[in-house]
């Protein structure tokens, strides 16, 4: 290792997932997103701010032990559009996705209307549209953006 490279902040993992090149600031959302806060017992590490050449910098989360399902992938590239998934096995980047923006996420988002249809217990899916600026419900029309994180039905 010469001077001039940059240190590994976070270890390599061994089996799972890597988010990586995440907007700085965006990590906990991610957690928020995977629904992780500490409970479930995998092991994950958090880099948040950590200097990178392709966006300034960059926040960074490794899961252990778990690969993303597509949904969970679509919600992520909505806070994380620069976004690179990566599928660890064994130590080897076996897989690497830039995520890519939906035109549109189904069941996995509620609405922050209340009194929107999708909240009032009828058999109806959440659906919304995204715009560059956040998502927009298909039955009631209201824009969301900053609470998206928020907004993740479990
Ligand atoms: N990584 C890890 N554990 C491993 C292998 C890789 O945590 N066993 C992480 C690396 O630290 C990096 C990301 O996974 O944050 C992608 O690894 P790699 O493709 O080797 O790095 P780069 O070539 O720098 O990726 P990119 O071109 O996407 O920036
Ligand atoms: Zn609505």
């Amino acid at each position: 290792m010469t001077g001039d490279e940059p240190q590994l902040r976070v270890s390599k993992i061994r089996n799972g997932t890597v988010i990586d090149h995440v907007a700085a600031g965006q990590a906990l959302n991610v957690l928020a997103i995977l629904d992780i806060d500490g409970s479930g017992g995998e092991s994950v590490s958090v880099g948040m701010n950590v200097p990178s050449g392709r966006i300034e910098r960059k926040d960074v989360v490794k899961v252990e032990g778990r690969e993303l399902s597509p949904a969970e992938v679509d919600v992520l590239s909505l806070i994380a559009p620069e976004a690179t998934i990566n599928i660890i096995r064994d130590y080897e980047v076996v897989h690497k996705t830039r995520v890519q923006r939906p035109t549109s996420v189904t069941g996995v988002l509620e609405c922050p209307n209340h009194s929107c249809i999708t909240n009032a217990g009828e058999p109806v899916d959440s659906e919304f549209d995204v715009l560059d600026e956040g998502v927009r419900c298909r039955y009631c029309e209201t824009i969301f953006r900053e609470e998206i994180a928020a907004q993740i039905g479990t």
